[in-house]
C-alpha cells in the first residue's frame, strides 16, 4: 500500500539512466519527475525529451510533477513522452477542470498539487477527475528543503476527503507527499495519511560508490519505518 517515488531532481544528471536503474533495482516503486519552468517556480529543470529518454529503462510508473504555467501545452508532450501520472498546481491553470480532463483524454492519470498554503477546496468539485492528490511539504522549486510540519494536519484533511470519496464510489485516489521526506519523519507522515512518498535528497543524497544496489539500505530504512506504521 505504501509507495516510494524517488525524485530525480537530486539524482546525478551526468548519469541519469544509471540513477533511474539503480534506484528501481533497490526497490523504488515510481520515478518522480520534477518539471520547472523558471516562471511558475524560480528554477528550471527538464522537459518531455528527458522523460522520453528514461521511459524505455523501466515499466515503473513515471510521475510527472508540473511546476509550470500555463500547464496545458506541456501535458500533451509528457503524455507522448510516456508519463503515467501528470500532476499540476491548480493556480497555474486557468481552467482546472479542462486540464484534468485533457490529461485523462491522453491516457494518463491526473492529479492536483497543493502548495503548503493552498486550500484543498477545489477537490470538493474535482474529486471524480483526480487519481492522485499531491501535497507539497516545502515551497516548490528546490530539493533539499525542510519539511513544513503544518502539512501533517492538511494530510489528515485530505485523507478524510479521499476516504469519503472511496466509500461513495469505491474508487481509490493516492495521497502523495513531496518535500523534506526523510527516514526520521516518514512514519509520522504516513500516520497523517500519506500513502505515496516522494524523496529526492533523502534518497539520492545517500549514493555511495558504484554498487548498483547502493540505494538498498536507504530504501530499506524507509520501508522499515513504514512497516512500523502498518503494524500499528
Ligand atoms: C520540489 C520538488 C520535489 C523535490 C523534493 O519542488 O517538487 O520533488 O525534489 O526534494 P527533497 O526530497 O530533497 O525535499
Ligand atoms: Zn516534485
Amino acid at each position: 500500500m505504501f509507495l516510494i517515488a524517488p525524485s530525480l531532481l537530486s539524482a546525478d544528471f551526468t548519469r541519469l539512466g544509471e540513477e533511474v536503474a539503480d534506484v528501481l533495482a533497490s526497490g523504488a516503486d515510481w520515478i518522480h519527475f520534477d518539471v520547472m519552468d523558471g516562471h511558475y517556480v524560480p528554477n528550471l529543470t527538464v522537459g518531455p525529451m528527458v522523460c522520453k529518454a528514461i521511459r524505455p529503462l523501466t515499466r515503473a510508473p513515471i510521475d510527472v510533477h508540473l511546476m509550470v504555467e500555463p500547464v496545458d501545452g506541456l501535458i500533451a508532450g509528457f503524455a507522448e513522452a510516456g508519463a503515467d501520472f501528470i500532476t499540476f498546481h491548480p493556480e497555474a491553470s486557468r481552467h482546472i477542470d479542462r486540464s484534468l480532463a485533457l490529461i485523462r483524454s491522453l491516457g494518463c492519470r491526473a492529479g492536483l498539487v497543493f502548495n503548503p498554503a493552498t486550500s484543498l477546496d477545489v477537490l470538493d468539485y474535482e474529486m471524480d477527475k483526480v487519481d492522485l492528490v499531491l501535497l507539497m511539504s516545502v515551497n516548490p522549486g528546490f530539493g533539499g528543503q525542510m519539511f513544513i510540519p503544518s502539512v501533517l494536519r492538511k494530510l489528515e484533511k485530505a485523507r478524510s476527503k479521499i476516504d469519503a470519496h472511496a466509500r461513495e464510489t469505491g474508487r481509490e485516489i493516492r495521497l502523495e507527499i513531496d518535500g523534506g521526506v526523510k527516514v526520521g519523519n516518514i512514519a509520522e507522515i504516513a500516520r497523517a495519511g500519506a500513502d505515496t512518498f516522494v524523496a529526492g535528497s533523502g534518497i539520492f543524497g545517500a549514493r555511495r560508490g558504484d554498487d548498483p544496489h547502493h540505494y538498498n539500505s536507504i530504501l530499506g530504512a524507509f520501508r522499515a519505518e513504514l512497516a512500523k506504521v502498518r503494524s500499528g
